[in-house]
């Protein structure tokens, strides 16, 4: 394991132009901001080698590499759900060459079914914490000396970045909520009875990504901030069918508020 992440690392770096500290997972909400990398590079999964390749509708899978203002950067546009059939070690096997290629901070995003009554579709939601309820776990098997064998998970969301991220929502006007995000392993959306499960449990928003990734991140050290862009709501009481275009079309129309959140952010950080 330890020895395909180095061969796909030295391959990139023999690539690289740049040495970004900054790594972005541009989920659903945020492909737009690869409209404002410059001087940009790019190198599709397709040509790196150990790299899973990407299936799902609305995910290209390429690195692209190049500025977000004036931050180097390294941005994933497609990323790996367990429900595609990865494991859990390929899901989050490109983190894991973030921090071989020497990633300090990790901004992921991704859509998620808003289940706190507050919430309105299109919202955006500060991931400030997570629940893990994945049925395999991307550390299990002999630990890699990234980290520790019992990582600490108290502050998987930097507190700071969460604090900054704030601070630009209020400066730009844009409407932020701060949550907690659920992480199942899909690709069913919940049944009216799971969502009031999923919050009682202490969920805000349900999603099938982003924890395997902010585990393994957090493992190697990695700082991570995260949003989630609310396509759906799955409220008690209230049954509502979601389709994967729905889900699209509310992240599409939440872009520009991530964008510039998210732009701000890299640069302040
Ligand atoms: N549930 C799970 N994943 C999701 C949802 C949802 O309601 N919306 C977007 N991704």
């Amino acid at each position: 394991m330890l020895e395909k992440i180095k061969e796909t690392a030295d391959f990139l770096k023999s690539v690289m132009k740049t040495q970004p500290e900054t790594a972005i997972i541009l989920g659903t909400g945020l492909g737009s901001l690869v409209n404002e990398i410059t001087e940009k590079y790019e190198v599709q999964y397709k040509d790196i080698p150990n790299f899973p390749l990407s299936t799902v509708e609305g995910h290209s899978g390429k690195l692209i590499f190049g500025k977000l203002g004036s931050k180097d950067i390294m941005a994933m546009q497609g990323r790996f759900h367990y429900y595609e059939g990865y494991s859990m070690k390929e899901v989050t096997f490109p983190v894991r060459v973030m921090r071989e290629l020497g990633i300090k901070t990790l901004f992921v995003s991704n859509a998620a079914g808003g289940m706190n009554p507050d919430f309105i579709i299109g919202d955006l939601m500060i991931i400030k914490d997570h629940i893990n309820t994945f049925p395999e776990h991307p550390l299990r098997g002999k630990n890699i000396e990234y980290g520790d064998r019992f990582p600490d998970m108290s502050k998987a969301y930097d507190p700071e970045l969460i604090a900054m991220a704030k601070e630009i929502a209020a400066e730009k006007g844009i409407r932020v909520m701060e949550g907690v995000y659920l992480g199942t392993q899909g690709p069913t959306f919940e049944t009216p009875a799971e969502y009031v499960m999923f919050h009682r449990m202490g969920g805000d928003a349900v999603g099938m990504s982003t924890v395997p990734e902010v585990i393994v991140a957090r493992h190697c050290g990695i700082r991570v901030f995260g949003i989630s862009v609310i396509t759906d709501l799955g409220l008690e009481g209230v049954v509502v069918e979601v389709s994967h275009e729905e889900v699209q079309k509310a992240a599409d129309e939440a872009q520009p508020r991530m964008t510039t959140i998210f732009k701000e952010l890299v640069n302040r950080s």
